[in-house]
């Protein structure tokens, strides 16, 4: 179901008590008369509910394994002694239970008379009145008085701790059913929860008893979710009170795509709630999807086109229809004047697919040429290249679930605890049962250490050299005979394969080569590589780490080979999977968004293909590529380029070398920008228009999974129109022919040209609640798995993958190598989670540095540090760290002020021009003021948002 309209207690997810259970055996049973058959492993409860009866129950919920604590479920079994709790005993063969009887009764109300003597009686006035399974049960029990009093000792005066900025934990509430504490362990795997205490004194308690906020709690919500009573309620819906209905849509932040059930108040959100049904989630969530959606109401949301001639003036408020003949006006002058390829478009990876699909048509039809990159090309584009030229298909080969079946997890230049937070749950849930992990990292990050979690190796290379660690495992692996050679022999290209046999033989790809150049020992690879190709099955998870670097087309490709050498794909538990950053970059790559590529990854030079869309666009397509987004800003520094169209993204904060990016956006004559916020790029723009947020539109997203997902409408957008409605009008005002009525018609015609995505349709979606493409009439419920029988490109292709030192090397006058990353509270360039109660958590970005780095240049921690490269200069506090090894420091990029990418050089991959965020060649000093480049940004910035204010203070001006 995706909509309710009668929002209400009743509307409450189903919850069977207990978790679903797989098993080949069933077994059958009789509750209450009715015959029921279970797989074997089920519980009674589950049993019960599955035959329609609802047994009363407090301390299980169906999302955590069962308890048995509150006694509230007990029931009479033939045959069994004494009444035993139906939500720790197993469905047995022939079992006749009886769930409801006077004597069950008798015992139930007496547990529920205990709690409830215990508990305020505020439930009139209670945020939670109507939605707590204390009311319900009570009610279900048919308590009707409490015999004890309310005199004895209670826990009615114990004090509410308000220090989250998202939930609140009521103590007085508490009836320590340990939902919470099971959802903070199993669910999020954090680990921050306990009981304190014994018996009448056990309470929740978070880590040492600290404040939740000083607390290791990371702000997920899973005992939020959990809590069968108001004692942890989320603040927005104390605030608003209950909500009235729900809409199921998909989060807006990173690329796992949990679904969530938007709560609503007519058009206002009162809470997200994790969707159980959800495919990539399965009802978790992380602090951002959760809790930080205030940004889209937020009031530096501007919500009215503006247009200015230059950017040294004031913006001007006008109407939709101004705004768009202004545009059109200027990139027509522009190509008259300077060439039909002087202007070009950046689609988000942010906003839908049937945004991004319209942007790239925009500029393929109206434009008239291939000057369409996305912000892929800074993410990810690697891995569109490796994995296509290695096995066949840019995309990732598994669905998360099949985690669940490796033994061996490799992770690489990932943070998924940070950047992929509900993922990284279930891969820790899979760890704690057993799954080994390896973790290439020159950072310790969470994975390789937390509660309960250890890798069993980490390889803390040196920024730069993964190909050569990776070669050096795959080196290993030959030597060793530890490769599936009949898998290599029955799936992969034979005469490639021995030549890269003899390549990766060769003794400097050995571990004792490599091992000075990475500061990785050789046993400690030799171990990974033993671990890994050993297991039955070995899982490659990989982040930004792999595809930011001057050779991370070839690390995809290395990563690829050491898969294909171990036979790990084409099943479940294995494959290589790319942890995408935003929410949509699969789906902004899938949608044609690269220059050379039309969508569905097809060569622009394909007359095929061109033809196909030709057809249906009615318009000619340039056989060439055209311009990356280095490309275009080297063009506009040298005066080629004149103008672009960016839709949701700020490449002047997140792409590297700011100066550079700053200096080319400077020369354009028409930027026109569509966004929620005047982001770093719009204070650059000539055309603002006002973007919607993913709550004021319908579309889809597509995750790394290559599950795609309905987003759904639950406000109208703040500006009137929908980012595809504004696309639209732009290209009607360039004399260009787009009418759709609404997105659906988008994606059928997204269905009618790009055969993965053939079998895709709303209806589709609504029915399967998502699909993972391809989807045809050979997978019509989606892939979740893929390369099975075969690889898409046929045979798998061994790429030799020589490792070439990056150019950005330490020295003297730059002796240590930056890295950068994310943080959870935050998200990439920080528009929408700055705008939100996050800030809480990180305020600053920080340069993280070893304690030996900072004593040498008599650094303590919070002081100024002035961080220096060969492409520019800013200043951070510094925080002493042993997560970064002697030599490296870090930093995130979330907070324009802090100018991350004023460092970061224009060094990039050799295929993709992904640029080489995760290596620069850095000095740090300590200092007492900005740098020169922040104090101009500071003024830059004030000027800017002087100019929207009067903009802002001129429209609400009485007109006369
Ligand atoms: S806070 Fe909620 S979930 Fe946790 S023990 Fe108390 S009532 Fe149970
Ligand atoms: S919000 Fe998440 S991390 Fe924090 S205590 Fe609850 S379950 Fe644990
Ligand atoms: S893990 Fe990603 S998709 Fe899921 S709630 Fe968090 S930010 Fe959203
Ligand atoms: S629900 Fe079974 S003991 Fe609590």
């Amino acid at each position: 179901m995706s909509t309710n309209s009668n929002f209400s207690r009743y509307q409450r997810a189903e919850d069977f008590g207990t978790p679903a259970r797989v098993s080949t055996e069933s077994v059958s049973l009789t509750i209450d008369g009715v015959d029921v058959t279970v797989p074997k492993g089920t519980t009674v409860m589950h049993a019960a509910a599955l035959a329609g009866i609802n047994i009363p129950k407090l301390c299980a919920t169906d999302s955590l394994e069962p308890f048995g604590s509150c006694r509230l479920c007990l029931v009479e079994i033939e045959g069994a002694r004494g009444l035993p709790a139906s939500c720790t005993t197993e469905a047995g063969e022939g079992m006749v239970v009886t769930s409801q009887n006077a004597r069950l009764a008798d015992v139930r109300r007496n547990v529920m008379e205990l709690y409830i003597s215990d508990h305020p009686l505020d439930c009139l006035t209670c945020p939670t009145n109507g939605d707590c399974e204390l009311q319900d049960m009570a009610g279900a029990v048919g308590l009707r008085e409490v015999r004890y009093g309310y005199e004895g000792d209670n826990h009615l005066s114990a004090e509410k701790d308000t220090s989250n900025p998202y939930f609140t934990f009521d103590p007085s509430k508490c009836i320590v059913c340990s939902r919470c504490v099971r959802a903070c362990e199993e669910t999020q795997g954090t680990f921050a929860l306990t009981i304190d205490g014994r018996g009448f004194g056990s309470k929740v308690a978070a880590s040492q008893d600290q404040p939740f906020l000083d607390s290791e709690c990371v702000s997920c919500g899973a005992c939020v979710q959990a809590c069968p009573t108001a004692t942890l309620t989320e603040n927005s819906l104390i605030e608003k009170g209950q909500p009235e209905h729900f809409v199921v849509t998909t989060c807006a932040y990173c690329g796992v795509g949990c679904s969530f059930r938007a709560e609503m108040k007519g058009q206002e959100v009162v809470r997200m709630v994790p969707n159980k049904d959800g495919g990539a989630n399965h009802g978790h969530s992380c602090v951002k999807g959760r809790f930080a959606f205030g940004y889209a109401t937020h009031p530096d949301r501007i919500t009215k086109p503006m247009i200015r001639d230059t950017i040294h003036e004031p913006w001007r408020e006008v109407s939709w229809d101004e705004a768009f003949s202004f545009a059109a006006g200027r990139i027509r002058e522009i190509q008259a004047k300077y060439g039909p390829g002087s202007v070009g478009g950046i689609t988000s990876s942010r906003c839908t697919n049937e945004e991004t699909y319209l942007v790239q048509k925009l500029v393929r039809a109206a434009f008239g040429n291939n000057n369409v990159d996305t912000c892929a090309r800074v993410c990810h584009s690697p891995t569109g290249y490796g994995l296509k030229s290695t096995l066949g298909e840019s995309a990732g080969t598994q669905n998360f679930d099949s985690v669940m079946k490796a033994d061996s997890i490799v992770v690489i230049g990932a943070n998924p605890t940070d950047a992929h937070p509900v993922f990284a749950s279930q891969m820790k849930r899979r760890l704690r049962e057993g799954a080994s992990l390896i973790v290439l990292d020159p950072r310790s990050t969470d994975i390789v250490r937390s509660p309960h979690v250890e890798a069993d190796f980490h390889l803390p290379l040196r920024p730069g050299t993964n190909v050569a660690v990776l070669n050096a495992m795959a080196h290993t692996i030959v030597e060793e005979g530890l490769a599936d050679d009949d898998f290599v022999q029955a799936r992969c290209e034979i005469d490639a394969f021995e030549d890269w046999k003899t390549f990766i033989g060769r003794p400097e790809n050995s571990p004792e080569a490599v091992a000075e150049e990475s500061g990785v020992a050789a046993e400690v690879i030799r171990g990974a590589a033993r671990t890994y190709a050993n297991a039955p099955n070995g899982a490659i998870y990989y982040g930004l780490g792999v595809s930011e670097h001057a050779q991370g087309s070839t690390t995809v490709m290395a990563i690829a080979n050491l898969a294909m050498l171990t036979g790990n794909l084409g099943r479940e538990g294995v494959g290589v999977n790319p942890l995408r950053g935003q929410n949509n970059v699969q789906g902004s790559c899938d949608m044609g968004s690269f220059p050379h590529e039309l969508p569905g990854y097809r060569h622009v030079s394909d007359a095929a293909t061109r033809a196909l869309f030709e057809k249906e666009w009615k318009v000619n397509i340039l056989p060439e590529p055209g311009l990356r987004i280095p490309n275009m800003f080297d063009a506009a520094v040298a005066g080629d380029f004149k103008a672009l169209y960016v839709q949701g993204e700020d490449v002047a904060q997140s792409d590297p070398d700011t100066q550079h990016v700053t200096a080319a956006l400077s020369a354009l004559e028409c930027m026109i920008v569509q966004d929620l916020f005047l982001n770093e790029t719009a204070k650059f723009a000539h055309v603002f228009l006002p973007g919607a947020s993913f709550l004021e539109k319908d579309g889809t997203f597509t995750n790394a999974e290559r599950r795609i997902s309905r987003v759904r409408k639950v406000m109208e957008p703040l500006a009137g129109l929908g980012d595809w409605e504004a696309t639209q009008g732009l290209a009607q005002a360039l004399g260009y022919d787009m009418n759709y009525a609404h997105p659906g018609e988008i994606m059928d015609e997204i269905a009618r040209l790009t055969p993965t995505f053939e079998g895709v349709s709303y209806a589709r979606l609504d029915e399967l609640e998502s699909i993972q493409w391809p989807c045809n009439a050979d997978a019509e419920e989606g892939t979740p798995t893929m390369h099975i029988d075969e690889f898409v490109r046929g045979k798998g292709l061994f790429r030799l993958t020589p490792y070439v030192a990056t150019d950005e090397r330490t020295s003297r006058k730059y002796p240590l190598l930056l890295t950068t990353g994310r943080i959870l509270s935050q998200y990439n360039v920080g528009a929408q989670t700055r705008r939100t109660h996050n800030s809480s958590w990180h305020e600053e970005d920080v340069l993280e540095m070893h304690a030996h780095d900072a004593e040498q240049r008599g650094i303590d921690a919070g002081d100024w540090v002035g961080l220096k490269s060969r492409a520019g200069e800013t200043v951070m506090r510094a925080v002493i760290s042993d997560r970064v090894q002697p030599g490296v420091v870090y930093t995130t990029f979330h907070h324009p002020a802090s100018g991350a990418n004023v460092v970061t050089t224009d060094n990039s991959d050799w295929a993709t021009n992904c640029p080489e965020y995760k290596v620069t060649a850095v000095q740090a000093h300590k200092v007492t003021q900005l740098s020169q480049w922040q104090q101009e940004f500071e003024e830059f910035t004030a000027q800017q948002e002087g100019f929207l204010a009067e903009a802002k203070a001129g429209a609400e001006e009485p007109v006369n």
